[in-house]
């Protein structure tokens, strides 16, 4: 056997590429798109800009906005037989895995791109024009609301309200989602973002890199806190009754959703953007409760665990009060995040080697064979 390696369990700290899309310094609390700090992107850009920025690696001018724009709107409308499929899905299906579905089968009608250029830039595209029509197309279905209409001259995110609410945004729902995508869009070597360069490495397509993602995030340590963190702002209720369940969790050394983070040290700088939203939303709905019990919860994390928030506690505060059900939270994620997970399989489509650590070996390797008849 050779001498063990030491083993950095969960690849912590190990740089594994080079990326020129997204820098975090998790000490500072710094955000960084493309040379851009997430704090300028938040308060000036829209969901558009960031994705294109994020594709191309530069701003686009106004022609160019105007151009992914009208495209966006025009490759909303799914091929007929995936809306069809998506139909026939059960309607109590998890919306993540509809999603992971309709992506997988949305492949079947698109070219399957295995190499950085034009063409794959119009995958990434389709793919983030098409996520918000897949989750409008399930979510109207199972609530019984008339079919969607592709509406080219919404923007994302005011095409995504109009799918899940079946109601014009006001222009501050509009913003408050934008900036919550321009937030998700990217965030380096995330688990998901990995996933999906893991499989791109293998030279397969962008699809099939975005189906490995959109499973990645899917889990409670990922994507999915958000989900938890506003099931326990509700079972909290009131900012009075914080204080003990936290306490109560953290005794039975049960992880507190929507705290913590693999490469942050202080506090994600996303959270305090959108913690902003919280309160901005819950005051124009005239129900701050969310925001006051995740203040409290956020006080007492921070002082029994040291902890800061990170951007899946305050998603679910700024959805909640517009109407959006907690089943959509992750897919909203990747709503967003597909825009970044693109940017990440065209570099690695650029700049290509097989993803393939090794294990340190710890089992036997001497045993000798035992005929099937012997075996007790
Ligand atoms: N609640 C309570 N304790 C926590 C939490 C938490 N949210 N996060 C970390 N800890 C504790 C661990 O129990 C551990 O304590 P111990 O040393 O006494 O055993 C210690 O802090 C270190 O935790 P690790 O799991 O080693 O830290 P890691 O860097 O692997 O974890 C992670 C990062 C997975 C995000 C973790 O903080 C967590 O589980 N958070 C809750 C889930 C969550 O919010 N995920 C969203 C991440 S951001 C995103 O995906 C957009």
């Amino acid at each position: 056997m050779p001498e063990p390696a030491r083993v950095q369990r969960g690849l912590e700290e190990v740089v594994a590429l080079e990326s020129r899309i997204c820098f975090i310094d998790g000490k500072l609390g710094r955000l960084i798109y493309r040379g851009y700090d997430i704090r300028d992107l938040a308060a000036k850009a829209t969901f558009e800009e960031v994705a294109y920025l994020l594709w191309y690696g530069r701003l686009p001018n106004a022609r160019e906005l105007t151009e992914l724009r009208g495209r966006l709107g025009e490759l909303r409308t799914l091929p007929d037989p995936l809306s069809r499929m998506i139909d026939t899905l059960p309607a109590d299906a998890a919306p993540m895995d509809v999603l992971r579905t309709s992506v997988s089968a949305l492949a079947l009608y698109e070219p399957a791109e295995t190499k950085a250029g034009a063409t794959a830039i119009a995958g990434a595209e389709r793919l983030t024009a098409c996520l918000p029509t897949i989750l409008g197309t399930f979510h109207r279905r199972r609530k019984g609301l008339p079919r969607l209409r592709a509406r080219p001259e919404l923007s994302p995110a005011a095409y995504l309200l109009y799918a899940l609410l079946d109601r014009e945004a006001s222009e501050l729902e509009e913003r408050a989602l934008d900036v919550a995508l321009i937030l998700h869009a990217d965030h380096e070597l995330n688990a998901s973002t990995f996933a999906a360069r893991v499989t791109a490495s293998t030279l397969s397509d962008l699809y099939s890199s975005v189906t490995s993602a959109i499973g990645a995030l899917k889990g409670p340590l990922h994507g999915g806190a958000n989900e938890r963190a506003i099931e326990l702002a509700e079972l909290i209720g009131t900012p009075d009754r914080a204080e003990a369940i936290v306490k109560e969790k953290l005794a039975r050394h049960e992880r507190i959703m929507g705290f913590g983070h693999r490469v942050y040290k202080v506090e994600d700088p996303r959270a305090t953007i959108l913690r902003e939203w919280s309160r901005k939303i819950g005051e124009a709905k005239g129900d701050l409760h969310y925001y006051e019990v995740l203040e409290r919860v956020k006080e007492v994390v921070q002082r029994e665990k040291g902890l800061y928030p990170n951007l899946d506690l305050y998603s679910g505060s700024v959805y909640t009060p517009i109407g959006i059900p907690h089943d959509l939270f992750t897919p909203i994620f990747a709503v967003s995040r597909v825009s970044g997970w693109t940017a990440h399989i065209l570099e690695e489509y650029e700049d290509l080697r097989l993803i393939r650590p090794t294990a340190q070996y710890i089992g036997p390797t001497d045993l000798s064979w035992v005929p099937l008849g012997d075996r007790t």
